[in-house]
């Protein structure tokens, strides 16, 4: 049961008034029949007078009697005063159906009391996935409990122009259009691209209302959508090779000075780490691939002149290139065994067929070369063995031409120092 008034709360249960009266101020948008709207933590008062400007009935205050809905006991410490109910430090749990009764038990008044937390201040992200129009999408950061929306407005402002956010209200301020199909998201549309904009993301609720501002521009933002229409296919009789082709994403308007780049990334199906290439036509043919290998290709694009971010990866394409032949194990002289990490992911590959991993033009050039040396070899050996064979013919002339020669050396070294200057 309520708590008769004390005295000395009655100054501070004014002042809760007050305060109530103020949030309730900020909220007349919300003004629903038979509805009110507290905060919790807050004193809370409910009146059993009627709203202003109703025929209301005298009742002595003494008679009045407060009830919850489906006879649920009032809340704890809740005071009874002057025919009105006040709930200090209201509790979530607080909220629901009361009415207030006269002596007769006749219901006087019945009120919805919906109890909840100011709005805190939401984060915003924005993308955009074309350079004409952006989208900003935002998040709560306090579950109030309460009815809510939002105000989101935008500046603009010029980057290379004046510094000031602009101040003139009519031209300048634009609304960061809701769609009520995708709630908490807003689109500023018919952007430009060398423009900066502020926008203002403001949750409102019954009691009262914050805002977020976030400076955006294109430039950083844009990311686009994933290209669409992924092929890839084995290029016949090239055993290492497979074409993909795509398309821009259906999102991104067409026009010479705004185009994207790509860069695909590819990997055998059972192999763990991705290679990729960079390119800024709509395909290209991968030339490493394994033989006979099921490969996975994807696809992203990301503004040409590298503004903003990559797009996500696209849906991903499978081929195996080459003939799809299985090469026979052992077939030591037309393969080259093993993946680049064979230890990375053995669990995937337990019978790894064996892989030519090089080029027929690689297998000529080493042949060549090979050639070469063995023919530089046996020529060198041809060399040495004919020298031999003529010392052995004639040893004689040799061995007195080497002792003439010794002996002047001799005959030199004997000469005075002062001789041989
Ligand atoms: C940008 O928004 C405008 C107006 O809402 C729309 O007509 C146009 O198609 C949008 N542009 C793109 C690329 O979606
Ligand atoms: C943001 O928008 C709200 C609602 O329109 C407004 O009350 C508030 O003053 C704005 N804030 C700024 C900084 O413009």
């Amino acid at each position: 049961m309520c708590a008769p008034t004390p005295g000395l709360r009655r100054v501070m249960v004014l002042l809760a008034a007050a305060l109530v009266s103020a949030s309730v101020a900020v909220g007349e948008d919300w003004r629903e029949e038979g509805v009110q709207y507290g905060q919790v933590g807050a004193d809370v008062i409910l009146s059993c007078a009627s709203p202003p400007g109703r025929a209301q009935p005298l009742v002595p205050s003494l008679e009045v009697e407060w009830r919850r809905d489906r006879a649920a006991a009032l809340p704890e410490g809740c005071i009874l005063r002057d025919g009105d109910l006040l709930l200090p430090q209201a509790k979530l749990a607080a909220g629901g159906a009361y009415s207030c009764h006269d002596g007769t038990g006749q219901i006087l008044r019945s009120i919805f009391l919906r109890l909840g937390y100011l709005p805190g201040i939401p984060s915003v992200t924005c993308r955009a996935s074309d350079y004409e129009n952006f989208s900003c999408s935002w998040t709560p950061s306090v579950e109030t409990f309460l009815p809510t929306r939002y105000i989101t407005t935008y500046r603009k402002k010029l980057l290379m122009g004046d510094e000031k956010w602009s101040r003139t209200p009519s031209s300048q301020v634009g609304p960061c259009v809701q769609d009520p199909g995708r709630p908490r998201t807003c689109t500023v549309p018919k952007c430009e691209f060398w423009s900066s904009y502020r926008l203002n993301i403001t949750e409102v609720n019954p009691l009262g209302s914050s805002f977020r501002l976030l400076d955006v521009t294109m430039q950083a933002i844009i990311k686009p959508d994933p290209p669409e229409g992924l092929v890839v296919e084995p290029v016949p009789s090239a055993p290492r090779r497979l074409r993909v082709r795509w398309q821009y994403p259906a999102s991104w308007p067409k026009e010479p000075h705004f185009q994207l780049k790509f860069r695909l990334q590819y990997r055998p199906v059972a192999h763990g780490s991705w290679s990729t290439v960079e390119t800024v036509n709509l395909s290209e043919v991968i030339t490493d691939a394994f033989s006979g290998l099921e490969h996975v290709v994807q696809v992203g694009a990301k503004d040409f002149l590298d503004a903003g971010n990559w797009s996500e990866w696209s849906a991903e394409a499978r081929a195996t290139p080459g003939p799809g032949l299985t090469v026979a194990p052992g077939d030591e002289a037309t393969t080259d065994a093993g993946l680049e990490s064979p230890a990375e992911e053995p669990s995937l590959a337990p019978n790894p067929e064996p892989i030519d991993r090089s080029d027929p033009m690689e297998k000529v050039a080493i042949l060549i070369s090979l050639g070469i040396f063995a023919f530089f070899i046996l020529a060198v050996v041809l060399g040495i063995a004919s020298i031999v064979w003529l010392r052995l013919r004639k040893p004689s002339k040799d061995e007195t031409k080497k002792h003439d020669f010794l002996a002047a050396a001799v005959r030199m070294r004997a000469l005075p120092k002062a001789q041989i200057l």
